[in-house]
């Protein structure tokens, strides 16, 4: 396999670097199809319209049932993988999308908001956009050492974990912003950590199994999601 080049952390060229490998099972972008199946538990039953913001390769597809899955992203390497999984594609910019006020029924923004100079900005839009009534669910890492320890000095070296360099810490989120931002835009924020199941990684790492669960936690000082609905 073609070695990628390195690039600084965060640059968005690392996305179309690995762009073969966001449906590989054991590629580069492994933990995000199990953070995506986490992500689903949120979605509520039935269909209307889905916005993924910063879909990349369209890891929720499997998950979106009914839902017209619409995705935006910047980067034109994962809209074309994800618009082969039946994602309908836009490009755009996370902080200021290109939708209509209200037009959907679903907002989901996963593994963005710690790659983004202005998170509040996403955070409102993807408010904007969603109908009153609508579920936002959220996924991101939050801006404590644990955050930094566990998704960078030790996931980077992990099979399964983010790709070496793909991660700012600098940028990851504090969370009371968060939900400060989201109940400014008519969401309260519910938070809720998440980590892998140890046993299904060390299965996943014999080949023993598929996939991994992510299983919630209570503390939020590293992976977490946030969920609400708007009023
Ligand atoms: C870690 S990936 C997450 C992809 C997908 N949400 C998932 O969980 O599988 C981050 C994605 O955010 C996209 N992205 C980064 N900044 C963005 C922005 N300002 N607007 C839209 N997409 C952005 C990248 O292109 C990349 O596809």
């Amino acid at each position: 396999m073609e070695q990628a080049p390195v690039r600084d952390r965060n640059d968005p060229r690392q996305y179309d670097d690995l762009a073969a490998q966001w449906w590989e099972p054991r590629g580069a972008f492994a933990m995000l199809h199990w953070i995506a199946a986490a992500r689903a538990v949120h979605l509520p039953p039935g269909g209307g319209r889905l916005l993924d913001i910063a879909c990349g390769g369209g890891l929720l597809a499997p998950h979106t049932g009914r839902f017209t899955h619409v995705g935006v992203d910047l980067q034109h390497s994962g809209l074309q993988v994800a618009k082969q999984h039946g994602v309908v594609a836009v490009q755009g910019d996370a902080g200021r999308l290109p939708f209509a006020d209200e037009a959907f029924d679903v907002v989901v923004a996963g593994e963005v908001l710690e790659h983004v100079r202005d998170p509040a900005a996403v955070v409102a839009e993807a408010c904007r956009v969603l109908r009153s009534g609508g579920t936002l669910v959220l996924d991101t890492i939050a801006r404590t050492w644990w955050g930094r320890f566990s998704s960078v000095t030790v996931a980077e070296r992990l099979p399964a974990g983010p790709p070496p360099r793909l991660h700012d810490p600098a940028m990851f989120v504090d969370r009371r912003e968060l939900v400060t931002t989201a109940s400014r835009h008519g969401v309260a924020l519910r938070l809720q950590g998440l980590r892998p199941s140890a046993t299904d990684y060390v299965r996943w790492l014999l080949g023993n199994k598929e996939d991994v669960r992510m299983l919630p936690t209570r503390s939020t000082a590293g992976l977490f999601q946030g969920f609400g609905i708007k009023a």
